[in-house]
């Protein structure tokens, strides 16, 4: 397990971060700076950025290559908040 936003997520100790929020229903976890849409996975392999989320304190980094660990604590990112 790791936690996103407070809440506990499973995942399989292969799963990227973005495929265990998936797998747990969740489909969007960053707003975007202008306009504050919801953004989740677009790409899947790391060119488009849309998936980024706090790991651990770390910033912008991309769900989707990102191995989700035992342990993580994962928080979303609202770039209208937090000027990123
Ligand atoms: S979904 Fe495109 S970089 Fe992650």
């Amino acid at each position: 397990m790791f936690t996103f936003d407070g809440r506990p997520i499973p995942h399989d100790g292969r799963q990227s971060v973005a495929a265990a929020l998936l797998a747990a229903g969740i489909r969007s976890w960053r707003s975007t700076r202008v306009e504050g849409r919801p953004r989740g996975v677009f790409c899947g392999i790391g060119v488009c950025f849309d998936c980024l989320v706090t790991v651990n304190g770390v910033p912008s980094q991309r769900a989707c290559l990102v191995v989700a660990r035992s342990g993580d604590v994962i928080e979303p990112q609202d770039e209208r908040r937090e000027g990123t």
